[in-house]
């Protein structure tokens, strides 16, 4: 008997972006910076920065993306949760998530790598999906980069964000969903990007998990973050048999205007068919595909049918690219009522009292 084809649908999506703003006239009271100069490089104006753990951000996403894929944590069979900045290691992000939906029968599992978690996440769950291990899956794109940052330096500290989203993958027998994807890795490339004090290694240099030193070769990155988001547009395009004229909405990750807009002009696609919002929210690592899926939805950016390519690259330095086949339905099919606790911390108090943290943590630290 001829198995019909399974293919993964993206059926419900919801994001969390935590209250507290800081933008780039806050961040010039704390660095050597312009408003001027991060707006010309990068495109960021503002971006989030948490008073809650990651995996409050997380809950409250899969909650709305739960709703509005009309479904309960019940249903769902498996959680991917993509991230690099974990309250826990041990256990899993992916299964404090579950207990908190209430989904006693998944599998849950955490992905990391660094910027492109959610959509490697999202091919694992697709994948899963396609084999016929799972048939509903939550797949989320979170992060927490605010503690891990170095506050002190300029070359990264204007760059990145805090927030979370969530889409609900289901099987379907329709020409929708994750069509094709290209996944890869210049690992040769590992040293341009990496945080120091993130892992155990450093343990035995005498430095404190969190307190962070970023090692960051800006410009390398850029150039391996364009090569490596048109290449693997370019293969996922060939795969599917369609030119770039096909995609009607390119939604990549959103780390700097200007390497969004050099994909855009290597693939030949019109800014005006690339969906941007990193003004809002600068780089939100895991997060950003799905939050950008998220208001592109919202905004409606997204019609039904639509064909969409995710670019995104990523620590590793991790690159990839999916074409989704967006469904007929681009309203929720229900709302959840659950939010993040108010704060009435300022964006700026809030990295304040990191920063103190970590000056406290580093002077304790027995060499
Ligand atoms: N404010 C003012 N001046 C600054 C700042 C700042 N915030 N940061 C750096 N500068 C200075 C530098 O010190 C340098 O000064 P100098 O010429 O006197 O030495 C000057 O600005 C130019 O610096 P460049 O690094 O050449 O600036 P560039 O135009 O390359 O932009 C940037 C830097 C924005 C980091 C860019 O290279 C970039 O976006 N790269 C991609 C990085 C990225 O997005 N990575 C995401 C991956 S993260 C992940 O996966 C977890």
């Amino acid at each position: 008997m001829q198995r019909r084809a399974i293919n993964a649908a993206i059926t419900g999506w919801g994001k969390c972006l935590p209250p507290a703003v800081l933008t780039n006239a806050d961040l010039t009271t704390i660095l050597d910076t312009t408003d001027e100069w991060i707006t010309t490089r990068t495109g960021i104006r503002e971006r989030r920065i948490s008073h809650v753990p990651l995996g409050d951000m997380a809950h409250v996403a899969a909650a709305r993306a739960l709703a509005c894929a009309g479904l309960e944590g019940k249903d769902i069979d498996l959680i991917v949760f993509g991230t690099c900045s974990h309250d826990d290691q041990v256990p899993n992000m992916a299964s404090g998530v579950q207990l908190r939906i209430g989904a006693h029968a998944a599998a849950a599992m955490d992905v990391n790598t660094a910027c492109t978690s959610f959509l490697y996440g999202l091919s694992s769950a697709a994948g899963m999906i396609r084999s016929g291990v799972v048939r509903n899956a939550l797949v989320i794109g979170a992060e927490l980069i605010s503690p891990f940052m170095d506050w002190r330096d300029r070359n990264v500290a204007v760059l990145f964000g805090d927030g979370a989203a969530a889409v609900v993958l289901q099987a379907s027998d329709r020409d929708e969903g994750v069509l094709a994807e290209k996944l890869g890795c210049y690992a040769d490339a590992r040293e341009m990007l990496r945080v120091h004090g993130m892992g155990g290694r450093y343990a035995n240099q005498g430095t404190l998990y969190g307190v962070t030193r970023w090692q960051f070769e800006g410009q390398e990155i850029f150039k391996r973050a364009v090569h490596g988001m048109s290449a693997a547009c370019e293969s996922v395009l060939t795969t599917l048999g369609v030119t770039a004229e096909g995609v009607d909405l390119v939604v990549p990750h959103q780390a700097n205007l200007r390497i969004i807009e050099a994909v855009a002009k290597r693939m030949r696609v019109p800014m005006e068919r690339v969906f941007v919002n990193v003004q809002r929210y600068g780089n939100m690592s895991a997060a950003t595909v799905p939050v950008a899926l998220c208001e592109a939805v919202e905004e409606g950016r997204v019609a039904p049918g639509a064909l969409l390519l995710l670019p995104g690259f990523g620590g590793g330095l991790s690159y990839c690219a999916h074409a989704v086949r967006w469904g007929e339905r681009v309203t929720p099919l229900g709302t959840s009522s659950l939010e993040l606790p108010p704060t009435d911390r300022t964006a700026l108090e809030l990295i304040r009292d990191v920063s103190a943290r970590k000056t406290r943590a580093a002077s304790s630290t027995v060499m």
